[in-house]
């Protein structure tokens, strides 16, 4: 991890760039930024990020969540100095910030996750790489250098597939297994349903599979002859819905990586994967793309933090585009926030420097909240630093 700096310089470089003629290129106000992504796309894969489950009723809940609380700036403590660093599973990042994984980026940009690495890496902002990524998880992590990095599995049925998974995940350096729960098969998704758009059938995001040879073996000819097969091959194995919490003890076998369970909303699932030896937990309801009508992530933030032991990381992701959204995560009890579209859409327009832009941006907005809310250090963000909106 590169030494962060003073985050919030970012945005005196900002002023001083504008000085001598040069404006960012990116948008800073998220909105906008979708707009500008969405005149750059086709229409499939535009409607495949920004859509959602049914009437997208969740998804907007995510967002609107955040506008029922504020925060409460206090004043006349020294907050001249900031560290914003922290650590998570035994990953060290700047801030508690990390890359979501987002799958079949190949549809938004040509060099789809590799870019989305090096803009990461530039940064020092640790990336959860996708299973189902466009480029294979050894060519990501060569991107990233030696920035820190998390392999997301969608967990198949097959142990064989999944131990070779994970063994090439601790080949490549990954920290973190997250094993996302919420997607035994795909939600129901309008906007993709009505230009019947799913990349996976066209052989997109399925790097990961296709370079592997517990796959590949189980294929009657090689993807490069007949890539229907494959494609019918990977949407049978790639998850398996009559998975229960007894299958965890064989994964936890499977690899010596710290494990986090992503898409956990009730107390009670988190009370048992705090007892299944998990070593941690990712709130988030998928960004609003499985279960219509579902909680919004952040009403369910506090009562999975209260269920679990302190010791327990709790991740939160679902909603956040901004600082003051990451700031309220949490004061609400997230050790780290996961960014989701918004990186995406920097990816559609800017690329490599978009994403590296983006994330500067809200470094710098996060380190500015946290010091005019009278913060010097995440361990001081609680509760006690938010109100109910009237
Ligand atoms: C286009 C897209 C693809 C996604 N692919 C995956 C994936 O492969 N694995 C996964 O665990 N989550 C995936 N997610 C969910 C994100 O990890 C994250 O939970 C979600 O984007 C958070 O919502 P937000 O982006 O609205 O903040 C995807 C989300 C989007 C928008």
């Amino acid at each position: 991890v590169p030494e962060p700096g003073v985050l919030a310089d970012h945005q005196t470089r900002i002023y001083v760039e504008g000085a001598a003629g040069r404006l960012p290129a990116l948008p800073l106000d998220h909105d906008e930024l979708e707009r500008r992504a969405e005149a750059r796309l086709d229409r499939g894969a535009f409607g495949y990020v920004a859509g959602g489950a049914g009437a997208e009723d969740t998804m907007r809940a995510n967002r609107d969540a955040f506008r029922r609380w504020r925060i409460v700036p206090r004043m006349l403590r020294d907050v001249s100095h900031r560290d914003l660093r922290t650590e998570v599973c035994g990953t060290a990042m700047p801030a508690p910030v990390l890359l979501a994984p987002v799958g079949v980026q190949s549809i938004v940009h040509p060099e789809a996750e590799l870019a989305v690495a090096r803009g990461a890496a530039a940064v020092g902002v640790p990336m959860v790489l996708s299973s189902a990524s466009s480029r294979s998880m050894e060519e990501v992590a060569a991107a990233l250098d030696g920035c820190p990095r998390w392999f997301q599995l969608y967990w198949p049925g097959d142990p064989e597939l999944t131990a070779s998974l994970l063994a090439r995940a601790e080949r490549a350096g990954y920290g973190a297994v997250v094993v996302t729960l919420d997607v035994w098969m795909l939600g129901w998704r309008p906007r993709d349903l009505q230009l019947a758009y799913l990349p996976f059938l066209r052989g997109e995001g399925m790097a990961n599979y296709l370079s592997d040879p517990v796959f590949r073996a189980a294929l009657d000819a090689p993807p490069e002859e007949d890539m229907a097969g494959a494609v019918r091959h990977f949407l049978r194995v790639f998850s398996d819905p009559s998975t229960t919490w007894d299958r965890l003890a064989r994964l936890r076998q499977s690899t010596r990586l710290p494990i986090l369970l992503k898409g956990i909303l009730h107390p009670d699932d988190a009370r048992r994967a705090a007892d299944h030896g998990v070593d941690g937990i990712i709130v988030s309801n998928h960004g609003g793309r499985q279960v219509d009508g579902a909680v919004a992530a952040l009403d369910a933030l506090p009562a999975v933090v209260d269920a679990v032991p302190q010791s327990l990381p709790v991740l939160f992701d679902s909603g956040i585009r901004t600082a003051a959204d990451a700031f309220t995560a949490l004061a609400l009890g997230a050790r780290a926030v996961l960014l989701g579209r918004p990186y995406v859409w920097a990816l559609a327009v800017g690329g490599e420097a978009g994403v590296a832009e983006l994330l500067r941006n809200l470094l710098a907005e996060l380190d500015l909240t946290v010091a005019l809310t009278g913060h010097t250090r995440l361990e001081e963000i609680g509760r006690e630093a938010l109100t109910r909106a009237g």
